[in-house]
């Protein structure tokens, strides 16, 4: 059975987006993963069929109804389903690498957009979702963040990218940001690739490398540097300050 991802959204029509192309497009055409949408307003209530309602307390905006949005999670994962349930929201927990590899390594998965007025609390308890959010900034709605964790996933399923990706995996798992890149031409505008990465000497180039990737870290990253260093000095091995850092 291919990875599974069940979306439940009011937006259908934006699934699969830029999924549809590149790797991960090519990779559902190829049937390694497999996509659901699921249209919540299916389930809405009454001749308009209703999916929010105003808040309790008042103030702006609109909440999502509890009993329509479980009704809709009924529908589309079963109760044996082992898949786990994301709730995108603002309010959740950092999505990180260490969530991305989580998730792929199971079956699939079962995401909630919501509108970002939010979802009624005892809904959100009732189906125990996993509150994740992709960074802080509000969006619109879930869809976009659905599309961001998506990607993250499905780029780390086997077939999808090959070899190519699993080594930039080995690179970021360790905690670190990445090295420089450069190509040919080897000058230009008047501006030369560093001349270690033109020198054959292997061992220098990884050393250089490993030395830019620190220096990245460390200028741009004071948060995933001093995890790092803390994993360092622990003496754990590069895998386990990997979750660290990205945990
Ligand atoms: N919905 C609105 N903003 C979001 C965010 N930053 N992450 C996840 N879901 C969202």
């Amino acid at each position: 059975m291919s990875w599974h991802a069940t979306i439940l959204t009011l937006f259908p029509e934006m699934f699969p987006g830029p999924l549809g192309a590149s790797l991960a497009g090519r990779a559902l055409a190829e049937g390694l993963w497999r996509l659901e949408t699921a249209d919540i307003r299916a389930h809405g209530l009454g001749r308009h069929r209703a999916v929010d309602d105003t808040p309790f307390g008042g103030g702006a905006g609109m909440v999502m109804r509890p009993d329509v949005t479980a009704t809709a999670l009924a529908a589309h994962r079963r109760a044996d389903d082992a898949r786990p349930f994301v709730y995108l929201t603002p309010r959740g927990r950092l999505f990180t690498q260490a969530d991305a590899r989580r998730f792929a390594a199971g079956r699939g998965i079962v995401l909630l957009c919501g509108r970002y007025e939010g979802l009624d609390q005892r809904a959100i308890e009732a189906t125990e979702a996993e509150e994740i959010s992709i960074g802080d900034y509000v969006l619109s709605g879930g869809e976009p963040a659905a599309l961001v964790l998506l990607d993250a996933c499905l780029r780390l399923l086997p077939g999808v990218m090959g070899a190519a990706a699993s080594a930039e995996e080995e690179s970021f798992a360790e905690g670190l940001l990445e090295y420089p890149h450069y190509t040919r031409p080897a000058e230009w505008e008047g501006r030369a690739v560093p001349p270690v990465l033109l020198s054959g000497d292997h061992a220098a180039i990884r050393a250089w490398r490993r030395a830019e990737s620190e220096r990245a870290t460390r200028e741009r990253r004071p948060d995933l540097w001093d995890r790092y260093r803390q994993g360092r000095m622990a003496g754990r091995h590069a895998d386990s300050a990997a979750s660290v850092a990205t945990a």
